[in-house]
């Protein structure tokens, strides 16, 4: 087969959890631009709906946005039965959604964050979104890709699921260190999780047609203030962050029969950070 047939998605449908998104939406484009079926799930309903009606028009593909909250395993479940009724098969499932709460480097009390502070109720509701969700999502459409004998699945990790953060770049001059905000600690779990559980799916799977890895992007750019850029730049070899289109070509790879080999892998792309 060529590449180019390699790359093609014509009629597979893929489930992007968290689809409503910065980059669920961006994951949602490439599918449909190499004729998948992208299907952005989203506690966000009609923000969901909104990118996928103009991810629909723009590539004339079928592309749906719907209702789901990924940490409740019937409405998951509701979802496949959905799917199925409507298309018939579900291929592909990215694992997007998660919650990653910007550190307020505003205000004067944003010590919340501090693992000394960080609340039970916080943590348990991060893992739920972060892990328990994407346990439950491969658990329903990766059994169901299992019995159909073939399926991709993608997590989404991050540059710190592979180091942790540095919680300098988050530093407010002349704050006492007691009040200096930093990165929660449920973000570096959350990620580190997902590449457990990727390696668990890979191998269990791996004989019933079905392949699973993990994709750790660098930070986006998106509008953060320069100063933080700038502290930022200075840990990135590239000396930049990424552009949200970026992740296009690994995306696409990940989920095509382009990468048919596979398996398991923990994809870095981060311009060098992870490097250093
Ligand atoms: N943006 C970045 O710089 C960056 C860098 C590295 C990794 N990532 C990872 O990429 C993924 C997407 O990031 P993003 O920047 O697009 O985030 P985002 O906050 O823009 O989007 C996350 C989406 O998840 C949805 N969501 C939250 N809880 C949900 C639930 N229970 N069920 C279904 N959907 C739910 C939100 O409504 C939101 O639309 C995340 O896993 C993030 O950790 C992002």
């Amino acid at each position: 087969m060529d590449s180019k047939k390699r790359f093609d998605l014509s009629n597979r449908v893929a489930v992007i959890t968290g689809g409503a998104g910065l980059l669920g939406k961006e994951h949602a484009s490439i599918i449909a631009e190499a004729g998948g079926i992208p299907i952005l799930a989203d506690v966000k309903e009609e923000e969901a709906k909104k990118k996928a009606q103009e991810i629909s028009k723009k590539f004339k593909v079928p592309a749906l946005g719907v209702s789901a909250d990924i940490t409740n395993k019937t409405k998951v479940e509701q979802l496949l039965k959905k799917l199925i009724k409507k298309f018939q098969r579900v291929d592909i499932l990215i694992n997007n959604a998660a919650n990653d709460p910007k550190v307020d480097r505003k205000n004067q009390h944003s010590n919340w964050s501090r693992l000394e502070n960080f609340s039970l109720e916080m943590w348990e509701k991060d893992l739920a979104v972060g892990l328990t969700g994407p346990f439950i999502c491969s658990q329903v459409f990766g059994t169901y890709m299992a019995k159909q004998g073939s399926g991709v699945i993608l997590n989404i990790s991050s540059d710190l699921g592979l180091i942790g953060p540095d919680q300098r770049l988050y530093e407010i001059e002349g704050r006492a260190p007691e009040e200096q905000p930093v990165k929660p600690v449920t973000y570096p779990v959350v990620k580190t999780g997902l590449i457990g559980l990727t390696r668990y799916l890979a191998t269990y799977w791996a004989s019933c047609g079905v392949r699973i890895n993990a994709l750790c992007p660098g930070g986006v750019d998106a509008g953060q203030p320069q100063e933080f850029k700038e502290r930022l730049y200075s840990k990135i070899p590239m000396g930049r962050m990424a552009n949200k289109e970026e992740y296009h070509g690994a995306v696409l790879f990940m989920v095509s029969d382009e990468s048919s080999y596979m398996n398991g892998a923990i994809l870095a792309i981060d311009g060098g950070r992870t490097c250093w």
